[in-house]
């Protein structure tokens, strides 16, 4: 009854060069753990679920990502002919599983987050469905480090004194991306937490806020799920797609299901990072193992010389990379970019990606 899936779209910019379009951040491993974030992002949900887990992607990763997750097969693999971002991709999903089960419980899990452990994770997400049993929308909850921008912001009150999920609380207000004012405030006042970018709920709950905010968006995708099973579901797609509003699930969704009282939150209780930007892998891998220095490298290249340095280094290339002297650097070298900056300014990675893409 509860049934799992992953969005998994947006490129990544502030992590150029090493995301690009056909390399986007889930696709990445950014912990040197060997896995991508997409794929240790599918095996912290096995068995969550008797079912399988879906993912929706692009059309253009449908390759690498049946590549990195062999065992998901066609009928869960949802390919969307461009981005159209998270309340298409997270609502068709649902509009396809209301279709399959009308009572599910679904489970949206961000592509392209680090979270550890696993174990930690699985018992909040049990804790999630068991409050979302009640008829609520369940958001996770993090703890905010900083007044970041980039994040939802939940304002938790009292229990909702569920016995199956006594660490579930009512929301009173949920703000998608605030600005830094607004979010230095939140965080000051000591009652908002950042929204993990999961949401567990009743399937009919989350579909009737979509289909109440973005109706024409909630319309296609009903016409798209009508032809999922015929042999017009490309033809559909094709048309369709391309005139779907685009919005993210936590505008058409979660702010106005707060506002109605039909929103709640666990605590989540692990260790939860964005890795937005090459500062996040900075803090993630603080001492490489490989060397003990306070340099984190990523990637194949072992050559790599540090002296009196920390930072980051990503390469694949096989350069020999030397590093003297420099704090908090971040050095990644592939084959036809060179980025050099240092933690503190990674955020501006994005500017100068942007800049880039209007100067081709
Ligand atoms: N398939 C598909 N297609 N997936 C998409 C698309 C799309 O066009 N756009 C976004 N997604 C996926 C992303 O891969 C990610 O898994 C999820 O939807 C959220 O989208 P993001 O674009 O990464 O959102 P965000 O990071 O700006 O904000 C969200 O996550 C924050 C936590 O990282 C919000 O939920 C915030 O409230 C939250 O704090
Ligand atoms: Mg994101």
């Amino acid at each position: 009854r509860f049934h799992p899936f992953i969005p998994a779209g947006g490129v990544g910019s502030r992590l150029w060069p090493l995301s690009r379009a056909d390399a986007p951040k889930f696709l990445l491993d950014l912990t040197g753990s060997g896995s991508s974030l997409l794929r240790a992002t599918f095996d912290r949900l096995a068995g969550l679920s008797a079912g399988p887990v879906m993912v929706v992607t692009g059309r253009s990763h449908a390759g690498a990502v049946q590549e990195q997750l062999p065992e998901l097969t066609a009928d869960d693999l949802v390919l969307e002919p461009s981005p159209k971002d998270s309340a298409a991709a997270i609502g068709l999903a649902c509009t396809l599983i209301e279709r399959r089960d009308p009572t599910a419980i679904i489970g949206s899990f961000a592509a392209d987050h680090v979270v550890e452990p696993a174990s930690a994770f699985q018992e909040v997400v049990k804790e999630a469905v068991r409050a979302a049993d009640t008829g609520r929308i369940v958001t996770i909850g993090i703890t905010p480090s900083s007044p970041a921008t980039g994040f939802g912001y939940i304002k938790a009150g009292q229990s909702l004194g569920l016995d199956q999920a006594p660490h579930a609380l009512a929301v009173e207000q949920f703000v998608e991306k605030p600005d830094e004012e607004t979010a230095r405030a939140y965080v000051a006042s000591g009652k908002y937490t950042w929204n993990a970018g999961m949401f567990v709920a009743p399937v009919g709950l989350m579909l009737s806020y979509l289909r109440r905010s973005e109706p024409e968006l909630a319309r296609g995708l009903d016409r798209i799920a009508d032809a999922w099973e015929t042999p017009e579901r490309d033809a559909v797609v094709d048309k369709v797609w391309p005139t779907l509003t685009k919005t993210a699930i936590d505008y058409a969704v979660a702010e106005p299901a707060a506002a109605a009282g039909d929103v709640a939150m666990v605590p989540g209780d692990f260790t939860w990072e964005d890795v937005g930007d090459f500062a996040a892998i900075n803090r993630l891998n603080k001492v490489d193992p490989r060397t003990d220095a306070p340099v984190s490298i990523l990637g194949q290249n072992n050559r790599v010389l540090t002296d009196e340095s920390s930072g980051i280094v990503v390469s694949d290339t096989g350069r020999l990379i030397a590093l003297i002297g420099v704090a908090d650097i971040v050095v990644v070298d592939t084959p036809d970019a060179l980025l050099v900056t240092t933690a503190e300014h990674a955020q501006r990675v994005k500017n100068a990606v942007d800049s880039l893409k209007r100067n081709g």
